[in-house]
């Protein structure tokens, strides 16, 4: 076969589809309201929403394959901050900010927060100069920008480029719960098994610089009460935070700490 990985894959794909349906004995009905499902999600979804995804991911897909391919990175001997799963709501091309910025644009009710750390080289504890932060997460209101058509296209996005000594600081928000869009298929199928479509608290980055194996991942608030129970899946121990009552700075009530490393190619 001139695809390898495509004849290895699709052979087990259909035996567990196959599998799945016989020990469920899945009728004619049920096979079409999956698909209907599939359909919607499909309908739903442009560069805005991303259905499909969100469906997976309530199933623990994502997180699932995040984990394997993080495992595989690890006992190659470099997988250096943990990663979690992108999501969704992730943009490319967010403004290149300057160190010291806010992404925080219009909210007057947030919790402002001073952001740094280093980015750092994992085998050697050096600094990266020139490495690359792609920050985003959701305003007090539970929303992306691209949801909220109450906030400036980019807002609480950006990205920050390291100096010499691998340092990055800028203002951002003390983020909130909140819960995923649950006016779709996958919303619906939360709602018939039970479950609640909350997210803990978290900010997503993607850490790249040259030479280097890039991280995406998230920080969680450890004070957040759905720490424990995430609607899909993503909290890992090594990305729990804590947010700091921060004195003397007009600028942010709170103070987080954070430094990543990456391995090298
Ligand atoms: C999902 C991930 C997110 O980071 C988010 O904010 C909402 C939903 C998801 O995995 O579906
Ligand atoms: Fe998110």
């Amino acid at each position: 076969n001139a695809n390898p990985r495509l004849a290895q894959v699709m052979p087990s794909l259909t035996r567990h589809l196959h599998d799945f349906c016989r020990e469920n004995e899945i009728t004619v009905d049920e096979y079409m309201a999956g698909v209907n499902m599939i359909n919607e999600a499909g309908r739903m979804s442009d560069e805005k929403r991303n259905e499909g995804q969100l469906l997976t991911d309530i199933l623990g897909m994502e997180s699932l394959v995040d984990e394997i391919t993080y495992k595989l990175a690890d006992e190659a001997g470099d997988a250096p901050t943990a990663t979690s799963i992108l999501g969704p709501f992730w943009r490319k091309d967010a403004p290149r900010r300057k160190m010291g910025d806010t992404i925080v644009s219009g909210i007057e009710n947030g919790d402002n927060t001073l952001m740094h750390g280093r980015i750092l080289d994992y085998n050697t504890g050096q600094p990266i100069p020139n490495a690359e932060l792609d920050i985003w997460h959701t305003a007090p209101n539970g929303l992306y920008e691209q949801q909220d058509p109450n906030q400036i296209d980019f807002n609480l996005r950006g990205r920050f480029t390291t100096g010499p000594d691998g340092e990055y600081h800028f203002y951002c928000l003390r983020p909130t719960s909140y819960p995923i869009p649950s006016d779709g298929p996958a919303g619906r199928l939360l709602t018939l098994l039970d479950r609640h479509p909350m997210r803990p608290a978290h900010i997503h980055f993607i850490i790249s610089a040259e030479g280097y194996k890039p991280v995406v991942t998230q920080v969680f608030d450890r004070r957040d009460k759905h720490i424990e129970n995430d609607s899909v899946f993503a909290v890992k121990d090594s990305l729990v935070v804590d947010f700091l009552p921060k004195e003397g700075d007009p600028k942010a009530q709170f103070d987080l700490h954070y430094d990543f490393k990456l391995a090298s190619y």
